[in-house]
């Protein structure tokens, strides 16, 4: 039994009382891990942002909405964690201040929104890694998996990119998905391991390949 921690779905960064920035995740992928790895046998909290799906069941369910939230919980449930499996589309930017109320259409001067970056709560993991398994992540534009995708033997940028964020952030594994992956039921992955290995999933369910995935990564 291995200690798992998920992390799934988007964050909203707060514009005002009404309005958020967020992003297209629909939390599907990070959901299927959570039920593969507790099907598997293990104790699995799974951190969330907002989603329009149930929690799995048996699943230690921690409701979060930003990405500081997020970060809150995660470094609580990490303590405990053997594996974590960083699969939410943290924002990488927030709003600067939170206005009172609700922003009129008539407000002047006109509103502009001021970004400052979120932290990147999975390089922070990978600062105080220890014995964990460290599991990112990463969303390409231009990945392909086809014959001519990025394991054809020629590095493409996506997978470059990939690879470039699994040396940066300390981790064991990066998942490099396309952007079919967002909202849809099926994607295509490549499982890229700090050790050089890659394995390559073509168009299967969420389900399907959040268990090939754990298999792969957490195991028994
Ligand atoms: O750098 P990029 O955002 O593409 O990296 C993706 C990986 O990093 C994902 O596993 C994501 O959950 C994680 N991440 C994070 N905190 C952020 C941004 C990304 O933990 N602020």
């Amino acid at each position: 039994m291995v200690r798992v921690l998920v992390t799934a779905g988007p964050t909203r960064e707060p514009i005002d009382e009404v309005r958020y920035l967020s992003n297209r995740s629909s939390g599907r992928m990070g959901y299927a891990l959570a039920e593969a790895a507790r099907r598997a046998g293990h104790r699995v909290t799974l951190v969330s942002g907002p989603t329009c799906i149930s929690p799995p069941a048996g699943v230690r369910f921690v409701p979060v909405t930003t990405a500081e939230e997020m970060r809150r919980a995660v470094r609580r449930v990490v303590r405990v964690a053997d594996a974590v499996l960083m699969c939410a589309a943290v924002a990488d930017w927030r709003p600067r201040t939170r206005h009172r109320g609700k922003l009129r259409r008539e407000t002047r001067p006109k509103p502009l929104l001021r970004l400052v970056p979120n932290p990147d709560i999975l390089a922070e993991l990978g600062r105080r890694k220890g014995s964990r398994t460290l599991v990112g992540f990463a969303l390409e534009p231009g990945a392909t998996f086809g014959a001519r995708g990025p394991l054809a033997g020629r590095l493409g940028p996506a997978e470059r990119n990939a690879r470039r964020k699994l040396r940066r952030k300390n981790l064991d594994w990066i998942v490099l998905n396309g952007p079919e992956a967002l909202e849809g039921d099926r994607t295509s992955a490549a499982a890229i391991a700090r050790d050089g290995r890659v394995l390559v999933f073509r168009n299967l369910r969420k389900a399907a390949l959040a268990r090939a995935l754990v298999g792969l990564v957490v195991g028994k």
